[in-house]
């Protein structure tokens, strides 16, 4: 605003010559002071807006965040559950952690930033003939979406996405369903991955 002020201002002294009216000479000094003044404020006005909108981009830019790890380290095997209660599964063979909002000895991820996420998980098991394998993505501590599969025998898997809007501070993990099995070994069968779309 006060920059299209001053802007016009300039205009109209740049319109006007001296000697086209000899009233207005009179008083051009005076006005040329009071556009001096009033660009000087626009100028010191748009340096704080620019400063302030460098600083809004520098915080965005800062805001690098993407995950993904899967369930046991290199070298290692091991079949879970059943289990009466759905626990957290800690995915600590981790991969990529920019930003570190993923903790390996939890399995917890805690959103640094408000903004729209991304998350895939995909939960691998062997059937046994009366249990089927199945990993709820679990925000703060509702269920959001389940990945679920079934099979008497085999290896059977399953794989969900979900994109979430998270506050600062939120926090999303995956838990193996109540009666479920998983497994998990060099292959990398079982997996939690993650990522900041945009911050709003
Ligand atoms: C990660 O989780 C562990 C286990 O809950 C906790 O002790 C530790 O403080 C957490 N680390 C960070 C950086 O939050």
């Amino acid at each position: 605003m006060k920059i299209s002020v001053s802007f016009t201002l300039w205009l109209l002294l740049g319109a006007v010559s001296p000697s086209e009216s000899t009233d207005y000479q009179k008083t051009f000094p005076q006005d040329i002071y009071a556009a001096l003044r009033e660009m000087t404020a626009s100028l010191v006005q748009l340096k704080a807006d620019v400063m302030t909108m460098q600083r809004e981009f520098l915080q965005t830019q800062g805001r690098q965040v993407a995950f993904s790890a899967s369930l046991l380290v290199g070298g290692q095997a091991a079949n879970l559950g059943p289990f009466p209660s759905p626990p957290t599964l800690v995915f600590q063979n981790v991969i990529t952690n920019i930003g570190n909002a993923y903790n390996s000895s939890s399995g917890v991820f805690t959103a640094p930033v408000r903004g729209a996420y991304n998350f895939e998980w995909t939960v691998g098991a062997y059937g046994d003939g009366s249990h089927g394998s199945a990993a709820w993505l679990v925000r703060n501590s509702d269920q959001v979406f389940m990945a679920y599969e079934y099979q008497t025998s085999g290896f059977m898997s399953s794989s969900k996405a979900v994109t979430l809007l998270l506050k600062v501070g939120d926090v999303v993990s995956v838990h193996l369903a109540a009666n479920t099995l998983a497994f998990d070994n060099d292959n990398h069968h079982t997996t939690f991955s993650g990522f900041l779309l945009f911050p709003m």
